[in-house]
């Protein structure tokens, strides 16, 4: 349902422009959580940001449920963005807005009536398990349960497709898990198809369908998360399991040792 199709981008004009994204192919289905894998710098956030035309594509297409949407400009764009809901690492919450209002204001740039919006919104703050909370701001919430509000306000125009560049990499890893939960739950329950963007492989491995593994600007491999994760062709990938077995295996150490100090205590 979201194809890239020999997709290039080039930031910069002239003699200055300077291409990070190399011909990109990739086939997103609907329904499925779809990971983008790689370190800082690969190129993941312009890549997904050329799917809402946050960023323009130098060349190639992007194609979703079969329209060519590459050159959508007016209010084909307008209705392109608001059935795509996204979220950040920083939550991106307008301060000075309610709870509510956050989560309302996609729904007035629509028009949609006061009592709808707010009954709308006071809906999906259930739904994020953050019933009652309406009326607080920003501030006064836990990273946490700023990104279930960041959530709730992405799906406020009922999305079929919800882009999440890092949304857990500010996050410790009990409130990374609640998210990840969520996320899946929403994906599930309200048929919204996910393209989830990581530089973290146990976020990628507990959450997404498929997994594209991005290096340089190119796609280096893709395919089924266990499969993929059990039998890693590029080097890159390689070295990144290797790195995340050698961190579970110094927790393990952690933990014997403090298992075997606690006993030494007694
Ligand atoms: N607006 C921009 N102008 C110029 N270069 C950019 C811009 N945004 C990103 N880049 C460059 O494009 C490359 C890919 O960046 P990005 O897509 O943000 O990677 P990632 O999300 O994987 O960390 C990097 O080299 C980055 O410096
Ligand atoms: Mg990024």
């Amino acid at each position: 349902m979201i194809q890239f199709e020999h997709l290039h981008k080039s930031y910069g004009e002239g003699r200055e422009a300077h291409e990070v994204l190399h011909d990109i192919n990739l086939d997103i289905r609907k329904g499925e959580v779809f990971g983008i894998l790689g370190s800082s710098g690969a190129g993941k956030s312009t890549l997904v940001r050329c799917i809402n035309l946050l960023e323009r594509p130098t060349k190639g297409r992007v194609v979703i449920d079969g329209q060519d949407v590459t050159g959508a400009s007016g209010a084909r764009l307008a209705g392109l963005r608001s059935s795509i809901g996204m979220i950040f690492q920083n939550f991106s919450l307008f301060q000075q807005r309610t709870v509510l209002r956050n989560i309302t204001f996609p729904l007035e740039l629509n028009h949609v009536p006061k009592k709808e919006r707010e009954a709308r919104a006071e809906q999906l703050l259930d739904m994020v398990g953050l019933a009652g909370y309406g009326d607080r701001y920003p501030s006064q919430l836990s990273g946490g349960q700023q990104q279930r509000v960041a959530i709730a306000r992405a799906l406020a125009n009922n999305p079929s497709i919800m882009l999440c560049d890092e949304a857990t990499s500010a996050l410790d890893s009990t409130t990374t898990v609640q998210i990840l939960d969520l996320l899946r739950r929403i994906n599930r329950e309200m048929d919204v198809t996910m393209v989830v963007i990581t530089h973290s492989l146990p976020v990628a491995r507990s959450i997404c369908d498929r997994v594209a593994m991005i290096d340089g600007g190119r796609i280096v491999e893709e395919g089924e998360t266990e499969a993929l994760f059990a039998n890693p062709q590029s080097d890159i990938l390689k070295a990144l399991i290797a790195s995340a077995n050698a961190q579970n295996t110094r927790r393990a150490d952690d933990a014997v040792e403090a298992d075997t100090t606690n006993s030494e205590v007694k």
